[in-house]
């Protein structure tokens, strides 16, 4: 069963998609894991977010792995645990920005496919899944939420990790985010036509996990 999982960001898509992962025993695929590894490792070697050519080598280059736990998946990059790293705000300003590179993009879409196709199921989450990337996917969901409560869960997210800043520097940040994922020419992020619309504003992680399993065994 491949399951395409899309939606903007902080609408809840990797925690719900971990846990349909779990409930079916197959991979989950975290994409947007894989963009952020890549701004990750630029800021780190000095590489401007505008140099398409050095990021689609990086892009290509990128040696990482996705290890399941019980506390979530930890994400390794060259061997090291980027987990908490790629997940900064720092990252999460400037990722959509690297994000919007043809190149970049085509290289993390070819080891996606790669990926997919090495196991006989996956969850994979991210915003061109359904679109393009799994355009045959058995079951593809676009979740969302209200601006606010994406902001709000991201918000609450940073905190716990020691973060320092304001509400209104994080929602500014998630508003951009999405437009530039909107608005960018390579594979905006979409519903795709025939994917199913889930907003999680007044649910629980619970509740969407409920109906995404349902519809995986209504459609087996
Ligand atoms: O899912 P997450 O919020 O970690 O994604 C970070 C960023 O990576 C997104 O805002 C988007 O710019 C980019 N991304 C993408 N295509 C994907 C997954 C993520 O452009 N399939």
């Amino acid at each position: 069963m491949y399951i395409a999982i899309d939606g903007p960001a902080g609408a809840g898509k990797s925690t719900v998609a971990q846990r349909v992962a779990n409930r079916l025993s197959i991979p989950y695929i975290d994409t947007g894991a894989m963009y952020r590894s890549v701004t990750w490792n630029a800021l780190r070697m000095g590489i401007s977010i505008h140099d398409e050519i050095h990021l689609a080598q990086l892009a290509e280059s990128l040696d990482i792995h996705f290890i399941p736990g019980a506390q979530g998946q930890t994400v390794y990059l060259g061997g090291e645990d980027v987990t908490q790293a790629i997940r900064s705000s720092e990252v999460g300003a400037l990722v959509s920005t690297v994000a919007m590179h043809r190149l970049v993009r085509e290289k993390l879409v070819e080891r996606q496919r790669k990926m997919a196709s090495e196991a006989t199921g996956v969850v994979m989450d991210g915003r061109d899944i359904g679109t393009h990337v799994l355009k045959d996917a058995d079951v593809k969901i676009y979740l969302t939420a209200s601006l606010e409560t994406r902001a709000k869960r991201r918000y609450d997210e940073l905190v716990r990790e020691g973060y320092k800043g304001t509400y209104a520097d994080v929602l500014e940040t998630v508003a951009k985010r999405d437009e530039n994922d909107e608005q960018r020419t390579a594979s905006p992020l979409r519903k795709a036509q025939d994917a199913v619309l889930l907003d999680t504003t007044t649910l629980s992680v619970d509740e969407v996990v409920e109906m995404i399993v349902a519809l995986c065994e209504y459609r087996q």
